[in-house]
């Protein structure tokens, strides 16, 4: 895209955020998908490409030196290139604080980032202005690859962090994500690893066109809130071939989600798929056309969920598949809660589910009540099937059960537990 109808977009768009006041109710834009029917599964220099290698620029791979200046040097001289050009993290440890990798860049798209070495975050929570340590916003066309390292070393963090997930509303303060994607069209990060985030993986908020793939995402299953990869308010995002072993969600699907694929992945441990929690914000946008398809989860406190708050707000979440899934000792394999958060005389949420198909879910389950479908009373379930489901307790004690309120399923094929009368 020209620079001139680049900062055209850029300048419709912020008239857009002001306009509705608030940058989550954006709503998701289609664009041309730049790496449609490119193989992107291996790097290769694009030809005349020029390599901005941070070392050049004074970064000092000890792990102890801060980086950031020589990092933000080496990332302007990239971004702000005429021709095609990368940033390169080459081997060993590079302390870096809190930074942002800004565009629109003059370089030909995608820019690509290569990190070879791995990337240390500060501990020092005052060092990070807001959520989130690395910061990638406001691009078209982004590369972020080279088989390294992102380690948010978040073990002190952990200890102080707040627990969000009982808190509704917006109060609660996160700790910082290590990849933070915004208003991000065509992105590819792939073939990476991030090990201890003192909050999220990877974020991707705002964006079109994301690919996220062979990435290895590590942290141990007491870290708060280390949710994988988290995505909101995105369309056309693609997540394949990962391995994702953390604190919290392996995926975690929020309002204005659409159009995203989950295919190939390893989850556990961790707290699972999930979508939602829903309902929780003012004006949520819906959640729409998702596909999760051959992922294998293992001793996840959740399997697959869809989960809304009771009595908030409304919201919509439809055109949803799950296929091909399967368990080991999984807490609660399959589950709908819009009752979420709730134990006593929970007002009904305001959240529509319908369209959603659970097929080919095998393996084996960690609690009596394999499939737990619970239901708006005020907006009951509509058309969500059940096909081809076998989990059977993994002490194989007693038969596994279902549990439905406010759902009539519509079952095919074969159904272990029996599905509800
Ligand atoms: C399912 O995913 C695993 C990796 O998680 C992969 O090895 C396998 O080939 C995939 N199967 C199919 C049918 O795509």
């Amino acid at each position: 895209m020209a620079m001139t109808e680049r900062l055209g977009v850029l300048i419709m768009y912020f008239a857009l955020v002001s306009h509705v006041g608030a940058v989550r109710k954006v709503m998701p834009v289609a664009v041309p998908d730049i790496f449609k029917n490119k193989n992107v599964a291996h790097d290769k220099l694009l030809p005349g490409e020029k390599i901005y290698n941070v070392r050049s620029f004074g970064a000092i791979p000890d792990g102890k030196s801060d980086c950031t200046e020589a990092f933000m040097n080496a990332w302007r001289a990239t971004c702000d290139s005429t021709e095609q050009a990368r940033l390169l993290v080459p081997e060993g440890r590079f302390l870096l604080s809190s930074m942002f990798f800004a565009g629109p860049c003059s370089t030909p798209e995608p820019v690509t980032i290569q990190v070879v070495g791995t990337i240390v975050a500060p501990t020092d929570l005052s060092e990070y202005v807001d959520s989130e340590w690395l910061l990638f916003e406001d691009m078209d066309g982004i590369k972020l690859l080279g088989g390294g390292t992102f380690d948010g070393v978040g073990m002190e963090s952990w200890l102080t962090a707040s627990n969000c997930v009982d808190i509704p509303f917006g109060t609660c303060i996160r700790n910082p994500a290590s990849i933070y994607f915004h208003r991000i069209k065509n992105g590819i990060i792939q073939n990476i690893k991030s090990i201890n985030p003192k909050g999220f993986h990877i974020f991707v908020t705002n964006c079109a066109n994301i690919r996220l793939r062979r990435l290895k995402l590590t942290a141990p299953n007491e870290s708060p809130n280390t949710d994988g990869i988290h995505i909101s308010h995105s369309i056309g995002v693609r997540v394949a071939k990962n391995t994702i072993e953390t604190g919290d969600d392996c995926i975690s699907i929020i309002h204005g989600s659409h159009q995203v694929s989950v295919y190939n992945v390893n989850c556990g441990p961790g707290h699972g798929i999930s979508i939602g929690s829903l309902g929780k914000y003012e004006e949520e946008l819906e959640v729409k056309g998702i596909r999760v398809r051959n992922v294998s989860m293992v001793g996840t406190q959740n399997g697959l969920r869809i989960k809304t708050w009771p009595d908030l707000f409304p919201g919509h979440a439809s055109d949803i598949i799950f296929s091909d899934i399967t368990m080991q000792n999984v807490r609660n394999p399959i589950v709908i809660d819009q009752e979420y958060q709730c134990s006593s005389n929970c007002e009904a949420s305001l959240v529509q589910i319908k369209n959603v198909i659970f097929s080919n879910i095998k393996g084996t389950t960690a609690t009596p009540i394999a499939v737990n479908l619970r239901c708006s009373n005020k907006f009951p379930c509509e058309s969500i099937q059940l096909e081809n489901i076998d989990l059977s307790l993994s002490l194989k004690s007693k038969p596994s059960g279902s549990r439905c309120a406010n759902i009539k399923p519509i079952y095919k094929g074969m159904q272990n537990p029996q599905g509800c009368l």
